[in-house]
């Protein structure tokens, strides 16, 4: 029996029944019923914008799977670029398919001489490396004029590979530049993530090896922040693509999104929110605060995930891999024993209020060196698959261009006052 629903308009008395398909309604139903009468929804708490096969979250249960696999597997197994592929295809590589699109994005890993030297460069000395990152993405577009021919088989594909290549090299240069340190090629000998952390930490020595436990950390890390369904940067994604621009300018959209604090800037917060607790000892006093309204509990608490983000599983385990090459970072006691207070307290519990992503990834990347500032940049990397993956799906389905509507609330109409008159 199919499922459905029934609206009556009480004004005239007519009902329609509406078939529930995938867990929604079609809106367009509705409007048969109700034209010119719209759904109140800022924010889309409650609307579909599309129709996905890209990523699964079942955020009651804490399951986050990319084409049907399970993140944990992918992250105990895989590799940022198999899954880049997997994402973008829809399956897994083949040995051949994954060789070719390895060496693909290993060798279009270089930025035009021009977008470092004269575009990069034009920079204020301490630009924030988000800001510098949305504004290179957003030039590529200059340098590739023919991205534009989106519908276009063999020219999206190349910007896919253009996009996922370069966001390393542009990421680390944003750092190189805002710390006042010199441009690091990319090394194509390397493995994508290692080939970042050389561009990143590369000084005189003639070859960068980065450790392989930090550098399948960062991989693991990239994995976990592929692509989360519709979160708002992938929404940018797809809203901006809309309207048919080129790839680069609709992803530089997203990395504006991903540059907020309340959405790549999360684990930051984190770190600070640790750092203000200092000790173990404040932390039933800092606990206590946030049940009393003071703050929140940075990196608990997520609008889908109800359970345990998944993705924070993960990442203290390998929180733990990166402090054995690192040393311990001093905050992590802290953090364990606000999780352990919190978990253990009706008013989180009650609320559904987990550790999230955040809650560890900022520990890691701290650790490892990174400045709080490149927390974005690092989300932004990754998440480029999971940006690209979602637009070419809304190309194939054809959508029109993102228009939602208002219910407008302003002035009724009144007539111009000249400046004397008012
Ligand atoms: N600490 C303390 N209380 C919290 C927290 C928190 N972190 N999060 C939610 N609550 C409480 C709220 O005060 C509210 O309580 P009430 O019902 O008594 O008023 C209840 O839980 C529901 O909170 P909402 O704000 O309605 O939940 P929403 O789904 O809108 O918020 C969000 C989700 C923004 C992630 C929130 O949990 C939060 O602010 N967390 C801290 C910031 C953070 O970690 N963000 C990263 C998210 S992951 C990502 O973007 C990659």
């Amino acid at each position: 029996m199919t499922e459905s629903i029934t609206i009556t308009d009480n004004r005239t008395g007519e009902s329609i029944e509406i078939p529930i398909t995938s867990g929604g309604v079609a809106a367009d139903e509705w409007e048969k019923l109700l034209p010119g009468i719209w759904f109140y929804d800022p924010a889309f708490m409650t609307t579909a914008a599309a129709e996905s096969a890209v990523t699964f979250i079942d955020g009651d249960a804490g399951k986050l799977e990319y084409r049907g696999y399970p993140i944990e597997q992918l992250a105990e197994s895989s590799t940022y670029l198999e899954v880049a592929y997997l994402l973008l295809h829809g399956d897994l590589p083949s040995g051949a398919e994954l060789e070719a699109w390895v060496h693909e994005i290993t060798y279009h890993t270089f930025i035009h001489e021009n977008v470092r030297k004269r575009f990069l460069e034009g920079f204020h000395y301490d630009a924030h490396p988000m800001g510098i990152l949305v504004s290179a993405v957003a030039a590529l577009s200059t340098f590739y004029p023919e991205a534009s021919n989106i519908f276009d088989d063999t020219i999206r594909y190349k910007q896919i590979i253009r996009l996922i290549a370069k966001m390393p090299t542009l990421a680390a240069a944003a750092h190189r530049f805002s710390a006042g340190m010199p441009f690091v090629y990319p090394d194509n000998s390397l493995s994508f993530a290692s080939n970042f952390l050389s561009m990143m930490w590369k000084t005189a020595e003639p070859r960068f090896d980065a450790n392989p436990a930090l550098a399948r950390a960062v991989d693991v890390l990239f994995i976990l922040h592929a692509d989360h369904e519709q979160n708002c940067s992938t929404t940018a994604m797809r809203v901006v693509g809309s309207s048919h621009v080129d790839p680069y300018s609709a992803c530089a959209a997203a990395c504006a999104a991903l540059y907020g604090p309340r959405h790549g800037g999360a684990n930051e917060q984190v770190i600070r929110m640790l750092a203000s607790i200092g000790s173990l000892d404040n932390v039933p006093d800092f606990i206590a605060a946030v049940k009393s309204g003071h703050g929140r509990l940075q990196g608990f608490g997520h609008r889908v995930y109800k359970n345990y983000d998944p993705r924070a599983k993960i990442i203290r385990k390998a929180a733990y891999d990166v402090f054995e090459v690192t040393g311990k970072n001093p905050l992590l006691d802290i953090a364990l024993k606000l999780e352990e207070t919190a978990l253990a307290d009706e008013y989180f519990t009650s609320r559904r209020l987990y550790p999230n992503v955040d809650f560890y990834s900022g520990l890691i990347y701290q650790a490892m060196g990174f400045p709080m500032e490149m927390f974005p940049v690092l989300f932004a990397i990754p998440r480029t698959a999971g940006w690209l993956a979602h637009w070419v799906e809304m190309l194939a389905q054809d959508t029109k261009i993102a228009r939602p509507r208002q219910l407008y609330v302003g002035s009724p109409r009144r007539d111009y006052v000249p400046l004397a008159d008012r």
